[in-house]
């Protein structure tokens, strides 16, 4: 018989993870700080809960996806949080992408109290989480793992498993500074081609054909030239990664005062640079509608 599993956090991401459990047969509670989201999920079957509490109550593998590390505390750690409705040996895999020091801190309260915490950031964005073609990185007890891998296996094509859970959230940050880099150099590749009356259709042909491409490349690319700016990932929360990317990068500062290792260590002139771009934007409190229109005003 299948797990009875709960969800926690429908936005963007989790609403379509949450339908592809639910359609795979898992018993599925909900909860969503916005109720309404909820409705069509409930619709189909799944039973509403209060607060996350409620869903560890019901549930034997509770997910969540969640906006940041500060929604994660309080959804597992808070009065109403999943800490204090979860049965002992019951697992908590979030999926969000969050602070590493937060998942290291979950995995060990809820060991503590004879739980599983695993984080399993994500890599794909909305198509892939309608297909359950999302790549996770899983981090945390094998045990627990286990009895989370058939829900898994349902959201992710491909799993890497990794021992502690704040290994996980840091490969996920490995990635995201790959996602902001490319974002921002293809979008400047191409206001750049137009202005110099290259046609931009052609500059996507050349990193099609070349080893400069990425898949990524293509489909943004062709966004961008469509003038299709609905967003699947908001600024917000990239600006949040870059963010996440940055605290762990200064905890390894200490590196770079090492004579051996200086010469050549490369890390920190690519992090700067695109949490520059991203940071100024965001530190006007700018919402995605003004940085796309500030963006089409400049180009
Ligand atoms: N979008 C992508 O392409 C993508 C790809 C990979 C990973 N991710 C990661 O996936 C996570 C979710 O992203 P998303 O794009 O789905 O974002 P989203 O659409 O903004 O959804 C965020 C979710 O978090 C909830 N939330 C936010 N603040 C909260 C709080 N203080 N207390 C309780 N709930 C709160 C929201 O509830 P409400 O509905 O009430 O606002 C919503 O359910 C993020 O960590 C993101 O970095 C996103």
């Amino acid at each position: 018989m299948k797990s009875s599993v709960g969800f926690i956090g429908l936005g963007m991401m989790g609403t379509p993870m949450a339908a592809r459990l639910q359609k795979a047969g898992f018993l599925l509670a909900v909860h969503n700080r916005t109720k309404k989201k909820a409705s069509s999920l409930v619709e189909e079957g799944a039973t509403w809960c209060e607060s996350p509490k409620e869903v560890a109550e019901k549930s034997e593998i509770v997910f969540s996806m969640l906006s940041n590390s500060e929604a994660l505390f309080e959804c597992a750690l808070g009065s109403n949080g999943v800490l204090r409705g979860a049965r002992k040996g019951s697992v908590h895999v979030d999926m969000s992408t969050v602070s590493p020091a937060i998942t290291k801190e979950l995995g060990n309260r809820y060991r503590d109290a004879g739980c599983f915490f695993l984080h399993s950031p994500v890599l794909g964005s909305v198509p892939q989480a309608t297909d359950g073609s999302l790549l996770l990185f899983v981090g945390g007890n094998e045990g627990g793992f286990l009895r989370a891998e058939p829900a898994l296996k349902t959201l992710g094509s491909r799993i890497w498993r990794f021992d502690q859970p704040e290994q996980a959230s840091h490969m996920k940050l490995l990635c995201n500074m790959f996602i902001a880099g490319m974002g921002t150099t293809l979008a400047q590749a191409l206001v750049f081609a137009e202005k110099a009356n290259v046609d931009p259709i052609i500059l996507l042909d050349v990193l099609n054909q070349s080893a400069l491409n990425a898949p990524m490349y293509q489909t943004k690319g062709k966004s961008m030239l469509d003038r299709n700016f609905a967003p699947h990932f908001s600024l917000n929360i990239c600006s949040k990664t870059s963010i996440l990317c940055f605290r762990p990068v200064r905890n390894l500062m200490w590196l770079f005062r090492q004579p051996k290792l200086r010469r050549g260590y490369f890390l920190k002139p690519p992090m700067l640079v695109f949490q520059k771009r991203i940071i100024l934007r965001s530190s006007r409190c700018w919402s995605d509608e003004q940085a796309l229109k500030w963006e089409r005003n400049s180009s």
